[in-house]
């Protein structure tokens, strides 16, 4: 499925382990009810390597979806510096932006499809924008359909899918382009564990066979433990914790035991149940 014949802005990094993906000193603030500012990201810096599945965690509100937005260029930082491939995102032209947002795909919380397009044309958007021949999108979007497990879906209504189907159609319009990083937000929002787990399978298997650098906003520690390479814990406008899960398992930082405790908690009460 080669699709580009531009040469790749994020080429040089895409070799496993290169830093892809770095936030300098990064802040970030909102407006705040009482006419201030109310900060949401304070300083925050962290590497991530090509090739990673990284989670990102935190509570609601805690800055999850607008750290991935800083990430795919939608939103600038107040402070600090977001670069991707070495370059920094905020300083790049537009037409340069431009290309390297093209090597992002961006799964979003609500799978946001738009309804009035069918799901061939929901896959084929991107494809479509880029003025490939309609003889080039069908083909990538039957073999989309397959590998996230729809096959032959093309002309139904996203108003037809149930939640888990439009989760997994957002995830092949996201790669319909062949993206070098993928963005995740809350893929496993509002689905039932069986779906939850299908998500991660495909997550992980988009990671194993085209080598996406994957940041995957998630509250769910099952997920954690099967797809992470590493967790980054949000909290405060702050990363509290960054390492592998079983590091995360023994943090003491109380927010990340919360986490990881409520999910042992949870297991507990299931296997007292049955
Ligand atoms: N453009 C904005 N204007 C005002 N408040 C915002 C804006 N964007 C985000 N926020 C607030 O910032 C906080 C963090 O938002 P968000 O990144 O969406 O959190 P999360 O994804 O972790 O739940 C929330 O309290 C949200 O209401
Ligand atoms: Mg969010």
């Amino acid at each position: 499925m080669e699709l580009e014949d531009e040469i790749s802005p994020l080429e040089a990094c895409s070799a496993a382990g290169n830093p892809i993906i770095e936030l300098r000193g990064v802040s970030f603030a909102v407006p705040a009810p009482d006419g201030g500012w109310r900060s949401i990201l304070d300083n925050v810096s962290f590497t991530i390597g090509a090739g990673s599945i990284t989670c990102l965690m935190g509570t609601s509100g805690s800055g999850k979806t607008t750290l991935l937005r800083l990430i795919a260029g939608l939103i600038q930082p107040d402070d600090g510096q977001v670069l991707v491939c070495n370059n920094e995102i905020s300083r790049m032209k537009d037409r340069d932006l431009t290309a390297v947002r093209r090597e992002m795909g961006f799964v979003f919380q609500y799978s946001a499809l738009f309804d009035s397009m069918n799901v061939g044309q929901n896959i084929g958007f991107g494809l479509e924008r880029r003025r490939r021949p309609r003889r080039e999108i069908e083909p990538v979007v039957r073999e989309l359909l397959q590998e996230v497990g729809l096959p032959g879906i093309e002309n139904k209504r996203p108003s037809e899918l149930s939640g888990g189907q439009k989760k997994r159609v957002a995830m092949a319009r996201a790669l319909a382009t062949n993206p070098r990083i993928v963005l995740y937000d809350e893929p496993d929002s509002g689905l039932d564990p069986i779906m939850t787990r299908t998500i991660d399978d495909l997550i992980r298997k988009v990671r194993d066979t085209k080598n996406t650098t994957n940041v995957v906003v998630t509250h769910n520690v099952n997920s954690v433990w099967r797809i992470a390479d590493r967790v980054l814990m949000l909290d405060n406008a702050r990363i509290v914790a960054d390492g592998t899960p079983a590091e995360l398992e023994k943090s003491a930082v109380p927010v990340v035991r919360q986490f990881f405790e409520d999910e042992v908690r949870a297991r507990l009460q299931h296997a007292a149940a049955v």
